[in-house]
């Protein structure tokens, strides 16, 4: 039997990220100014990102190099294991071959660090002092919370409010490691304050958490604004993910027919796939692999969402990106992966969706437990609900093989543990977990809400 784990030597951890921009058969669409609605310049990004990282947002340099202090950095847990799930092939009893990327093994339990730790170095290096962001879940919060703990900055992380009740302890990490915590909607800035208004009882969202992050940025200048998803060199970033996994199933003379993983902004799905959709770019795949990003059923952005631009806040202070929305104002239910609730997509996976090179599916919350309660009882592993529907779609994709008898090699992307999500599985064991279904005329009250551009 081979092994359960591949591990990579350390020596063979990327030295460079790979950016799918240079292989895209379509350039990406530019960004948008919020206000003039012109191809953004980058002179309106300063006042929030350091200049090294506007120039990795538009680059099309297909490797960037990564930093010494970064590679250095990042050791502290990389290269992650790539594991083989045989205990949960048998239960299935599919002739499928199984491998899942272990991105749970970070110290701060998930895939965030791979970015927060350069949007550090970088912002560092520029003299910044203090970084603001937002958080869903806490895995965000936590991973930026480290990397400025490392490179000695100051963080002030706003958390969505349903999520600061649901995770305490997210919130007790990101204040050990030094940050401050704020639940977001809060009445420390304009942003928050006119979601207040109008809502004192505002569960919060990813859109409203980012309003307050950059206005705070915007308005401190030895602040910048940092965000751990959906532009495109945070799943530049990210790639580290599928680059170590290529290296590591040429070590087993394997190679995926299907790799799945799940999509909030598109970072750990995009970081897992990009590199392996760069080889089929470039005629230089071994299969014609199928990539599959799975979503939560109560906030569908690929699967029920439009493909226009749309602001990635609330306040509409972010550029405007060519995505798959459900519009800027929707708010989705307070389903425990607070990670997916966010109304927007990265550009590159929406463009690269629409363009027909990546699925997607959307699940309800509880069919996403039973997929993480048989993970956990087969492998051990107790998956973040965020990553739980990478494997609820990639034992689908098992089942799918069994009932064709195909002997398909299924790679899923474990973004995080849910060590913290106890409350979550608590719900689930006890029945409680509630399935929520997105009415239509609530998505089509966001959607009525998009900004016209031609
Ligand atoms: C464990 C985990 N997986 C996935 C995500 C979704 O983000 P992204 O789509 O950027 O990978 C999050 C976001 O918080 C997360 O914490």
């Amino acid at each position: 039997m081979p092994n359960r784990r591949t591990m990579l030597p350390g020596d063979k951890m990327p030295t460079a990220w790979y950016n799918i921009m240079a292989d895209m058969p379509n350039p990406p669409q530019p960004y948008l100014h919020p206000g003039t609605q012109e191809p953004l310049t980058p002179d309106v990004l300063t006042p929030i990102f350091p200049m090294s990282l506007i120039e990795q947002e538009v680059s099309t340099e297909r490797w960037i190099d990564i930093p010494g202090e970064v590679i250095d950095a990042l050791r502290q847990y990389r290269p992650t294991p790539l594991h083989r799930a045989y205990r949960l092939e048998k239960m299935l009893g599919t002739p499928a071959r199984i491998y899942y990327k272990h991105e749970g093994i970070s110290p701060t339990g998930s895939h965030k660090s791979n970015t927060a730790i350069p949007q550090a170095y970088y912002n560092k290096q520029a003299g910044i002092k203090r970084l603001a962001t937002e958080t869903g879940a806490g895995q965000w919060g936590c991973a930026l919370s480290l990397a400025c703990n490392w490179y000695g900055m100051d963080c002030t992380v706003y958390m969505v409010k349903v999520s600061y009740h649901q995770k305490p302890y997210r919130k007790t990490m990101m204040r050990l490691w030094g940050s401050d915590v704020i639940a977001s909607p809060s009445n420390l800035t304009n942003a928050g304050r006119a979601v207040l208004a109008e809502n004192p009882d505002s569960l919060g969202s990813l859109g409203i958490a980012i309003s307050e992050a950059v206005e705070d940025a915007a308005t401190h200048n030895d602040t910048n604004y940092s965000l751990g998803s959906v532009l495109n060199h945070v799943l530049m970033h990210q790639t580290v993910i599928g680059l170590e996994c290529i290296e590591q199933m040429d070590m087993i003379g394997e190679y995926p027919d299907v790799v799945v993983g799940c999509c909030g902004g598109g970072s750990n799905f995009g970081g897992l796939i990009f590199p392996f959709l760069g080889q089929k770019f470039r005629k230089e795949a071994r299969k014609d692999t199928q990539f599959i990003g799975v979503e939560p059923a109560a906030c569908p952005s690929l699967t029920r969402g439009e493909y226009r631009f749309d602001y990635g806040d609330v306040a509409k202070t972010t550029p405007l990106v060519k995505m798959y929305t459900l519009g800027h104002n929707f708010m989705p239910a307070g389903i425990h992966a607070g990670g997916l609730r966010y109304h927007g997509m990265s550009g590159l996976i929406s463009q690269l969706v629409n363009e027909g090179h990546i699925e997607a599916v959307a699940y309800p919350q509880n069919p996403v437990f039973d997929a993480a309660a048989m993970f956990a009882r087969a492998e051990g592993i107790i998956p973040a609900p965020e990553s739980s529907h990478a494997i609820r779609g990639g034992i689908d994709a098992a089942l799918k093989a069994k009932a064709e008898n195909k002997e398909k090699v299924i790679l899923i992307g474990l973004s995080g543990h849910g060590f913290l999500d106890m409350g979550a599985y608590e719900s689930y064991i006890d029945g409680n977990l509630q399935d929520f279904e997105l009415p239509q005329a609530e998505l089509d009250k966001a959607l009525n809400e998009l900004p016209i551009i031609p």
